[in-house]
Parts: C-alpha cells; structure tokens; sequence
C-alpha cells in the first residue's frame, strides 16, 4: 500500500510517500522559517497562504523523486490537527481534493500520533511497548506506547512547551526565531557555574511539567546586567537555561521508566534534535540500562514522512479507518487521547 502523507499544521509544509512494502519512497518539506523570522514567531496567515503555495509543487517533486504516478497512490493521509486552523485547512483540503479527483480514501492524521511514531522510520526502530518523551514548539507529553493506536498519556506541561520555553527564553537573550537551536549552540561556550536557573516540578513525583516559571528566572537573570549582554554573558544565560530545561527533561523520563518498568525510551518532536538532550539521555541510559531511540534528525521537526508513515500504519491495523467522505474538518485543538481504532 503507497500512503501520500501531507503535513502543513504549522510552518512547515511536508510531503511523503510512505510505501508498507518498501518503506518511505520520498518526501520533500518546505520550510517557513526565513518568512517568519523578521516577526520573530509565526504569522498564521502567512502560513497558510505559503502552504497554498507550496503544496503542489512538493507533492509534484515527491511524486517524480519516487518515479511513481499519482494513480498509484493508494491512500491519502493528512494533518488534521493540532495546529493553526488555516494552516491545516489547506494540507487538508488538497488532500481531500485530490483524494477526491483520483478516488482514493482519506485519513486524518493527529500530527502528535505522527510525531510519537516517527522514531519507528529509523534504521533502528524500537519494539513496543515503550515511554515516549514529546518535546515539540506546541507539546511536552510523556506517553506510553503500546502499540499503534494505543496511547496513555502519563504527563504533559502545565503551562509553557518545551520548544516554547526554548523558543521564548532564545528571544529574551536576542536570538532569532527559531530559538531553539540557537540558545543550544550558544550554551555550548557558557559557563555553567554562573546562572542556577530553577529546575521547575523536578521533585514533583508526578510526570508533569512547567516551564514559564524558567523563562521568568531567564528573564530576571537577563535584566540584572545593567548594560547590554556581551556574547560570554548570553552564552552564560544560555548555558544555565539548557542545563535546567534538560535535567528536567531527563528526570521525568527517569521517573516513567522507573514507574512502567520498561526499558525503551523513545524521543519525539523538535526538541528531541537537542545535542545536550541526547548526551544526557545517552548517558542515563548507559548507566540505567535503558536504550534511547530518537527520529533521523530531519524528522524530528515537522515532516511529511511522519504523517505517511501513521496513516500507513493505521491503515494497516485498521483498513475500515479509510474514507470516501471528503468533507474535512480540521481540529486546531485536539487532545491525542481522543484517538482510537475505529
Ligand atoms: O516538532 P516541531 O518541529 O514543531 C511542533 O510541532 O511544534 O518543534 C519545533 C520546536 C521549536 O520550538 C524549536 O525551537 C525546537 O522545536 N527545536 C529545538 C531544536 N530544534 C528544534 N529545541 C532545542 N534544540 C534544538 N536543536
Ligand atoms: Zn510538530
């Protein structure tokens, strides 16, 4: 069975052809970020119209990458949400009108579900059942996975998203939208011994999250300098705001595993192409005997392989899931405990 995925739920539009037999055939994504970025976050109008822009000419360069032709598409599967309303109604609506032309099913695809299955792409794709840590711009979830369809969530965020407190706390110190990547760098050259940022819910017991208290600490710590930051000076904020962020993080994977018992620990979403994350994570599994899986690290962030991969997957445990009706409807809010097999 050959899945066309297409993700546009946010600033990235994604397309993919996911085969069952033979694995992913090609997927093509184009980026918003160079566009957003003089406004320092998303614009969701601009999204939209750029999705509008962009979906058919990547579905054409995925269709000829995977030499195949849009008749031999057997299934269609689409972002339905979470997201920007706007942005999910174009993915949406090029996927049911061409599902439509060709007389293909479609499947709307929870982008998280997406995310969460994505490390199952790699070379090396872990068993089930395992925890799952998903750190995106919009989410932060411990999850155990079962099996496809089959999610108990463990543990979210209160307030503010990883990739958010990332993205917020880069913005304070000047960086540019996305943060995320380059308050890591930066904190790279930091000195860690100057800033001891809170470690917000790590003694909790429970496998929440919250991180606005941090970007207040990272906020306070910037106005302290009476005068413009230097380079050293950010690098310091930086370096302290990651160490907490990622002892959190790491932390609560410890708890879950400890509380289920398992030994798998699978790490999705953007956040999850954190270098001192993985290190961390690498570490505590070597000493607590537990074996880390992530994405390839161009699925990490949004993609169109992931959403062919889960409408693939779905598909297969469930052919009834497949539908004629294409009259869409996108579903910005959208808690992936809603999902089920039928
Ligand atoms: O999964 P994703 O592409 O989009 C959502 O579904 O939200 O995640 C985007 C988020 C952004 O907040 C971005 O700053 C963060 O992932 N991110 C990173 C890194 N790469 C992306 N955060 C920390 N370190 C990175 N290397
Ligand atoms: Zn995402």
């Amino acid at each position: 069975m050959i899945v066309l995925g297409i993700e546009s739920s946010c600033d990235e539009t994604g397309v993919a052809l996911y085969d069952t037999q033979h694995g992913l055939l090609a997927h093509a994504l184009h980026s918003q970020i160079a566009m957003h970025q003089e406004y320092g976050g998303v614009v969701p109008e601009l999204a939209s119209r750029d999705h509008v822009r962009r979906a058919l000419p990547l579905l054409r360069q995925t269709l000829e990458q995977a030499q195949i032709s849009k008749e031999q598409i057997d299934a269609i599967a689409y972002t339905q949400g979470p997201g920007l309303a706007g942005a999910l109604l174009v993915g949406s609506s090029v996927a049911c009108g061409l599902a439509l032309a060709l007389g293909k099913p479609v499947i709307g695809i929870h982008h998280l579900e997406g995310h969460l299955l994505s490390p199952l792409l790699a070379s090396e794709p872990p068993d089930f059942p395992f925890i799952a840590l998903l750190v995106s711009g919009g989410h932060t979830q411990l999850m155990r996975v079962d099996g496809i369809a089959e999610y108990q969530l463990l543990g979210e965020t209160v307030d503010d998203a990883a990739g958010e407190a990332f993205d917020k706390s880069a913005k304070l110190l000047g960086l540019d939208y996305p943060g995320g990547p380059a308050i890591s760098r930066l904190a790279v050259t930091g000195d860690a011994s100057i800033h001891q940022f809170p470690r917000p819910m790590l003694h909790s017991k429970d496998l929440n999250f919250s991180f606005s208290g941090l970007k207040t600490a990272v906020l306070t710590a910037v106005k302290k300098y009476p005068e413009a930051l230097s380079d050293s000076d950010k690098a310091n904020v930086a370096r302290g705001f990651v160490d907490a962020i990622i002892d959190v993080l790491v932390a609560k994977c410890l708890t879950a595993l400890k509380q289920s018992g398992l030994k798998r620990l699978v790490i999705a979403g953007g956040v999850g192409a954190n270098q001192q994350l993985r290190t961390a994570l690498n570490g505590a599994g070597v000493k607590k005997r537990f074996k880390v899986y992530y994405p390839e690290l161009e699925f990490c962030t949004d993609n169109g392989a992931m959403i062919a991969f889960a409408g693939a997957m779905r598909l297969q445990k469930n052919p009834s899931l497949a539908t004629y009706d294409y009259s869409f409807n996108v579903k910005p809010r959208w808690p992936l405990s809603e999902i089920n097999d039928s």
